[in-house]
């Protein structure tokens, strides 16, 4: 367990190339499994959660060779996987769990999915419900949590709208829907991000995307493909932030991930007054990239609530704890999904922003983090409870806080972005 010490200060330039994109190569990954043929992933995220989907993937028979950042994935079609002999292990991955369910719903034996203490803690009952009604004998614990026993085989096809907003559940019933008796269809009220439609088309699955609605066609046949994954962007943001905290920086980031259903975070902190561009916009396999530049600009605050929520949910603990650094401050509303993130994400940030002298306002579905006008935050010994998104949004608001802060445990940003204290301290020393 490592403590990271983060100085306060200096100045951020430079440029950077992200790691892949967490969210895109879970599904390159399981699709390209699923597939017939040899698939080339370039730009693999360097995530540990993705390293424990590669693994669940590999108990279950697939051949996986990585070297850097390429992953060579050797596709089983979609009726070659193997039952497991052990339970599959998706540590902290929420993904990987829920998605993989999806898929082991679809196959004719028994696997126990299950994963470490956080991820034991969070709710399962939202894939549990639907596959159980696609006809998957899935069970959890007495609490609808993980581990998860999954008999599965001989699905039907469902018509579903997931009671929360969620791209993991929407992916887990479309992927079950890949072995289903049907079309099976998905209605979201708030358009979740949409790789995995996406991934599936792009493999040769026939998926149709209108209006709030997702259908997929059952048994295609997938072929293999050479894709490379953008940029993190959710990653990205915690370097942009930096970027917005501290006077005089200028920041570019190469070959972002901007799919819509990602990139809504730029419009708020346009809205906040950050100055960012978006120049060289392409689609590569139907994901937008682009790269990104952000430059220090005073930030005005504002509220973030309704369907931005599920847009920016894995950026919301980043822009709360940019509450300090804003006229106004920050407030979010309509957030409940984060007391059951990797951990509650609600309640770790406001600790931890209190800690450093910050004036939070906790709500059962949000927080209020006040602006300048609290006073400028202290450096000081903060614990983001193994949560990567909390620990990287305290760093970056360390680096505007009078004094040096500790963050306990910061080796677990590598659940998402193993690189990210390197990178920022390369730009910090390149100014
Ligand atoms: C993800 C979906 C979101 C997000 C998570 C990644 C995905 O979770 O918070 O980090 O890749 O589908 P929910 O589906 O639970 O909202």
């Amino acid at each position: 367990m490592t403590n990271r010490k983060i100085s306060p200060g200096g100045v951020i330039h430079g440029a950077v190339e992200l790691p892949g994109d967490k969210s895109i190569s879970h599904r390159y990954a399981i699709v390209s499994a699923l597939a017939e043929g040899r698939s080339e992933i370039s730009n693999y995220a360097s995530a540990a959660d993705c390293r424990s989907t590669l693994e669940c993937l590999r108990r279950l028979g697939v051949v996986i060779d990585t070297k850097d950042r390429t992953v060579h994935v050797t596709g089983t079609g979609l009726a070659g996987l193997k039952e497991p002999r052990k339970p599959l292990d998706a540590e902290n991955s929420g993904s990987t769990i829920r998605m993989l369910a999806g898929v082991l719903a679809g196959q004719p034996f028994r696997s126990v999915i299950t994963g470490d203490d956080s991820l034991r803690r969070r709710p399962m009952r939202r894939i549990i419900d639907p596959l159980r009604q696609m006809g998957a004998d899935i069970r959890g614990d007495d609490r609808g949590c993980a581990p998860l026993e999954i008999r599965g085989g001989n699905l039907h096809a469902i018509d579903y709208t997931p009671p929360t907003p969620s791209a993991q559940v929407k992916s887990a019933v479309l992927f079950a829907g890949l072995f289903a008796d049907g079309v099976t269809a998905v209605h979201e009220s708030v358009c979740t991000r949409d790789h995995t439609e996406l991934a599936l088309r792009e493999f040769g699955a026939d998926v149709e995307c209108s209006r709030g609605t997702v259908r997929i066609h059952p048994r295609p046949k997938l072929a293999a493909r050479q894709l490379v994954v953008p940029g993190d962007l959710s990653g990205g943001v915690f370097l942009m932030a930096a970027a917005l905290i501290l006077p005089g920086s200028s920041l570019m980031l190469h070959n972002v991930g901007l799919n819509p259903t990602r990139s809504r975070v730029l419009d708020f902190l346009i809205s906040l007054g950050a100055k960012i561009h978006v120049p060289n916009l392409v689609s590569r396999a139907s994901e937008l990239v682009g790269d990104v530049s952000v430059n220090y600009a005073p930030l005005a605050g504002g509220e973030i609530f309704g369907s931005q929520v599920a847009e920016m949910i894995d950026e919301l603990p980043m822009l709360a704890a940019l509450g300090p650094f804003t006229e106004k401050g920050i407030e979010i509303h309509d957030a409940r999904e984060l007391r059951v993130k990797e951990s509650d994400r609600i309640a770790t940030l406001a600790a931890g922003l209190r800690a450093m002298g910050a004036r939070v306002e906790e709500f059962p579905d949000g927080m209020r983090v006040e602006g300048r006008s609290a006073g400028k935050l202290s450096g000081a010994t903060v614990d983001p409870h193994g949560d990567h998104r909390i620990a990287m949004a305290l760093a970056v608001a360390a680096l505007g806080a009078e004094g040096q802060t500790t963050i306990r445990d910061a080796e677990c940003v590598g659940v998402s972005f193993p690189e990210f204290f390197a990178t920022l301290e390369r730009l910090r020393g390149a100014s």
